[in-house]
């Protein structure tokens, strides 16, 4: 099969990940065969520093024309204490999102035997816990009407959905979890807010659509809790934009490591594949960084975008012995810690082997 990959290294330790994750594409498909094709695109901070925008049309085009985009990270600590920069990295990662239709960001949170007692949370909370955040990634207060009033000293933000679009990432939620253990838990905070009761009136009116799956309301300040209490009672979350941004955060790190866990972000053009954590700037150049969540991020992109199960597979068991092994960087390791691009070789050494 023809695999046509838009590569997007972003800023911080992005570069050295998704060089990681390459590597595991590379060797993935040469083992099976697939015809591999990838071009890189700037975006973030470098994009600001060398064409003046964070998302330029041309990694646009790129994005696009390419099958799967791969990307890293996008964050410089330069534009984050500044307010009034006008253009920010971040606003790239907004575009792209925008500009690709990505409306959907699936979260899988997973555990690892060999990494629960890196786990904040008791080993008995946690162990077995694997549940999928789906978070909508178009919509709400990231992309509604905000601005200054006042002069300036009035600011305002809005969290807007519509009926459309809020029925379709249901709809997704719904797929899921007819796929998995038939739960799907909304979470909202319709208690307060006029967009979180039409989302639950429109999921109350959708549930009967299927009557296998069980429909859970949650309201997300319960929601935060109950992440942490007891995360093996979810199956299948779904939630809209920021809300989904900050549960995600706190899902990510009961796993042991917020360098863990992979997403997709699917939607009406290219979908994109990207780890959950941010650019990590500390450790930038350093080959510190753990690039997992960029590697399982590429096992995504082989399982949604190309439906290669097989490839995606061998891409997880590779994870899964790296980590049975130690082969792990600094942030998970016990004894040794390997650099970054050493739990890249071994990875791809072992698909290529495998
Ligand atoms: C994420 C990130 C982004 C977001 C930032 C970098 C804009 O935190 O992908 O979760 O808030 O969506
Ligand atoms: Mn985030």
């Amino acid at each position: 099969m023809k695999l046509k990959l838009a590569v997007l290294p972003g800023d911080g330790i992005g570069p050295e990940i998704v060089d990681q994750a390459m590597k595991a594409v590379k060797a993935v498909s040469l083992k099976f065969k697939h015809e591999l094709e990838f071009e890189f695109g700037l975006t973030g901070a470098v994009a600001i520093d060398e064409v003046g925008e964070p998302y330029p049309e041309k990694t646009h085009q790129l994005c696009m024309n390419a099958d799967a985009v791969l990307f890293g990270a996008i964050g410089d600590p330069k534009y984050d204490n500044n307010p009034k920069a006008t253009v920010r990295p971040e606003q790239g990662l907004l575009l792209m999102r925008k500009k690709l239709g990505l409306y959907a960001n699936i979260r899988p949170v997973e555990t690892f035997e060999s990494l629960l007692h890196k786990s904040p949370l008791r080993r008995e909370l946690v162990e077995g816990a694997d549940f999928v955040a789906i978070r909508e990634l178009t919509g709400g207060i990231y992309f509604g009407e905000k601005g200054r009033k006042d002069d300036g000293n009035t600011a305002f933000d809005t969290c807007t959905y519509t009926r459309e679009e809020i029925e379709r990432i249901l709809k997704l939620g719904y797929e899921f979890a007819m796929k998995r253990n038939k739960k799907l838990t909304v979470v909202d905070k319709a208690n307060v807010l006029e967009s979180s009761r039409l989302w639950r009136e429109i999921a109350q009116e959708m549930a009967p659509n299927y009557p296998e799956v069980t429909t859970e309301y949650m309201f997300v300040d319960n929601a935060a809790m109950q992440i942490i209490q007891w995360p093996k009672n979810f199956d299948v979350m779904v939630t809209e934009n920021m809300f989904g941004d900050i549960l995600t955060d706190e899902a990510s790190v009961i796993t042991g490591s917020l360098g863990l866990l992979p997403s997709a972000s699917i939607g009406i053009h290219t979908s994109v594949f990207e780890p959950i954590h941010g650019s990590y700037p500390q450790a930038a150049g350093k080959d510190i960084a753990n690039p997992i969540a960029t590697i399982l991020s590429a096992a995504m992109l082989f399982e949604y975008a190309f439906d290669l199960k097989e490839e995606g597979k061998l891409i997880r068991d590779a994870v899964a012995a790296s980590m049975a092994e130690k082969v792990v960087t600094e942030d998970i390791a016990e004894g040794k810690a390997y650099k970054t691009s050493e739990v890249g070789d071994w990875i791809a050494d072992y698909i290529a082997k495998a």
